[in-house]
C-alpha cells in the first residue's frame, strides 16, 4: 500500500459535501463500521436521514459547539477530492475544561495509507489554533489496535481505562482514554 506524503489529506466541513456522496460512503462501510459505532437506525443510511444530519452539523458548526469534517484526499488542483472518511470534534465545553472529544473513521478500502493519522493531526491543529481549545480527547476500545496506533502516532497520551464508557453496537464497552493538550502540541517526536 502506498503511504501518502504529508498534507495529502484535507479536511472540509461535512455539510459542504453533496449528501449523495456522504450516503454512499456510509452504505459502502455499513458492515465495516458496525462493530465500532453506536447502533444506527436504517434512516441513517438514507438521503433524508443524512440531509437532516448535515443540516444539524452546519448549525452546530456555526454555533461553535461541534465541528464535523469530511476527510478527503488532496486532488492535483489542490482541491479536496471525494470523501474517504469523517472526523468530528464534539462535546465542546469551554470554561475551566476547554476541551472536546474526537471521533473518526476512514473507508475500509482506504485503510493502511496513513489517512486517519494525517486527518487527526490536522484536526488537532484546528482544535488548538482555530477553535482555541486546550485539550482533545479520544476514547478507544482496547481491542481497536489500529485506532490506538493512530492516536499514538499523532502524539496523544493514554490516561487510563474508563469502564462501560460508550455504547458500541449495543454493548457498554470499556474504553482507553487518550488525550493531547496545547502544552504537548506539536509533539517533539512522532512515533
Ligand atoms: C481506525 C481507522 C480510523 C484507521 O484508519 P487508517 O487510515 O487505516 O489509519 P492509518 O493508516 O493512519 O494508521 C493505522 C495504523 O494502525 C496499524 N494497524 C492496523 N491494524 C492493526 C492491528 N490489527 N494491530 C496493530 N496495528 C494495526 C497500521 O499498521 C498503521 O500503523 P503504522 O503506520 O505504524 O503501520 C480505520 O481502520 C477505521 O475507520 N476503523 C473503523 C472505525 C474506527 O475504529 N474508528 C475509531 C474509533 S476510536
Amino acid at each position: 500500500m502506498p503511504t501518502f506524503p504529508a498534507n495529502d489529506v484535507l479536511l472540509r466541513p461535512l455539510f459542504e459535501v453533496p449528501v449523495d456522496e456522504v450516503v454512499r460512503l456510509y452504505i459502502d462501510n455499513r458492515t465495516f463500521l458496525k462493530p465500532f459505532e453506536p447502533p444506527r437506525p436504517d434512516a441513517y443510511f438514507t438521503r433524508g436521514g443524512q440531509r437532516e444530519l448535515l443540516d444539524t452539523a452546519e448549525r452546530l458548526w456555526q454555533g461553535g459547539s461541534a465541528y464535523t469534517f469530511a476527510i478527503c484526499r488532496r486532488a492535483e488542483n489542490d482541491q479536496p477530492s471525494s470523501m474517504v472518511g469523517r472526523l468530528t470534534l464534539s462535546n465542546i465545553v469551554r470554561g475551566a475544561w476547554h476541551s472536546c472529544t474526537v471521533g473518526y473513521f476512514v473507508s475500509q478500502r482506504c485503510n493502511g495509507q496513513g489517512i486517519a493519522t494525517q486527518a487527526l493531526s490536522h484536526a488537532v491543529d484546528f482544535a488548538f489554533q482555530t477553535a482555541e481549545l486546550h485539550r482533545v480527547q479520544a476514547a478507544i476500545m482496547p481491542r481497536n489496535k489500529a485506532s490506538i496506533r493512530v492516536v499514538e502516532k499523532v502524539g496523544f497520551h493514554c490516561e487510563g481505562l474508563a469502564k462501560y464508557y460508550l455504547n458500541i453496537n449495543g454493548i457498554w464497552e470499556n474504553h482507553a482514554i487518550y488525550s493531547v493538550t496545547q502544552e504537548l502540541w506539536p509533539p517533539r517526536s512522532r512515533n
